[in-house]
């Protein structure tokens, strides 16, 4: 089995809280896995050496919310809302037509292509949502084809009600047929919780009938307006709440006191041009916060996590390493997962070499790419 050195790694973020940054490290891989991380000084000897010439290396990113499988674009949807037109959730359905209309092998191409640009910039997990089907048949085949591109796959039939539906029988459709048919392919059970989507009872029912199913929850929880969302999420174990835009002081105080994850979405409220979520009042009451990306053609069209952590130190006042921990160790949190995330003895080989001395510039230098080499379970891409 060969053994590869990284080597003279300036500053290495480990995300592990026992042991979070190191100066002057080296990391080990082996079979894949993080088989040793400390001091440079200090470092085994193994077969092969990479030289990281003084740069940091951070886990790569966990990008715990996305929705990577649509066709069709919503340019004239953005440059509306630039003139001041307001973002409700009503062009999902224009995504909707358009992914119907689209053959599977164009979608499979598509989701393909946005892995990879994700890739490229050092997100080395990724969640894929369905949601832009809306109906059994369309569903299935948009979770069918995230399937084959990640293990962290999410039915949102609970997007929105389709055109020509009523909200009750979608309802029931959702958390019947559509479920069974889905559930075969999906890990996580989605709802997108808000005024104008699903309400609260609605909400329950999804969820609970998903979880009955063997899937575990999540939440599209708070994002344009106060609701239920959030307390329903941490009242049923869900894994996290998603947006988290609009909170109560009630639902800050659920979140910190549940194993809920409260994620964050910087790249929403960017460019749909809204106030960001208070991330200081959910740190500071002590919840768990993840960093993702939602992205997704209507509301956050970006792919970059590098991007989300300078929103989230610039305008959400996370400090760089809150941000850093947020968009790897908190999405992994988000996701169950303890084998990615961080960097740490036997967690996947995983990681980002940043051109960069320190993960901090990933927020000091905005906009500029920064990812030098990427490693996914040991191997270099
Ligand atoms: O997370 N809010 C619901 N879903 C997406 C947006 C979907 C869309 O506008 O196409 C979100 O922001
Ligand atoms: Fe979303």
């Amino acid at each position: 089995m060969t053994t590869t050195l990284i080597d003279r790694i300036g500053l290495l973020y480990t995300g592990d809280p026992e042991r979070e940054e190191l100066a002057d490290a080296a990391l080990v891989i082996e079979d894949g896995l993080v088989a040793w991380a400390g001091p440079a000084a200090e470092a085994p000897d193994a077969d092969e050496r990479v030289d990281a010439g003084g740069r940091a290396v951070i886990p790569g990113f966990v990008d715990s919310h996305a929705h990577l499988v649509f066709a069709g674009d919503r340019t004239a949807e953005f440059q509306a809302r630039m003139s001041g037109e307001p973002y409700t959730g009503g062009g999902i359905r224009t995504t909707v037509a358009a992914t119907r209309e689209a053959s599977e092998a164009e979608l499979a191409t598509h989701t393909l292509a946005l892995v990879n640009e994700m890739l490229a910039q050092g997100t080395t997990t990724v969640e894929i949502k369905s949601g832009y089907g809306l109906s059994v048949e369309h569903e299935r085949r948009s979770l069918e084809i995230a399937t084959g591109l990640t293990d962290e796959t999410t039915f949102l039939g609970a997007h929105v009600v389709p055109a020509g539906l009523d909200a009750d029988s979608y309802v029931r459709l959702v958390a019947g047929e559509m479920l069974e048919a889905c559930a075969p392919y999906a890990k996580w059970v989605d709802v997108f919780c808000e005024r104008g989507a699903f309400d609260g009872d609605q909400t329950r029912e999804i969820l609970t009938a998903g979880v009955k199913a063997g899937l575990g929850a999540r939440v599209h929880a708070n994002q344009l307006t106060e609701g239920p969302g959030v307390r329903i999420a941490c009242e049923l174990g869900a894994a996290s709440a998603d947006h988290c835009t609009h909170l109560t002081a009630a639902d800050v105080d659920a979140l910190a006191s549940s194993g809920t994850v409260a994620t964050l979405l910087p790249g929403a409220e960017f460019s749909t041009r809204s106030p960001y979520p208070d991330a200081r009042r959910l740190i500071d009451a002590g919840a768990t916060v993840a960093l993702a990306t939602d992205c997704n053609p209507g509301s956050s069209f970006t792919s970059s996590m590098a991007f989300c952590v300078a929103l989230a130190v610039r305008e959400m006042r996370m400090t760089p390493l809150e941000a850093i921990r947020a968009a790897t160790y908190g999405g992994a949190r988000a996701l169950r997962r303890t084998d990615v995330g961080w960097l740490r003895r036997g967690a996947r080989a995983d990681l980002v070499v940043l051109d960069a001395p320190s993960y901090v510039h990933l927020a000091y230098r905005p906009g500029v790419p920064l990812v030098h080499q990427v490693f996914q379970s040991g191997l270099l891409l």
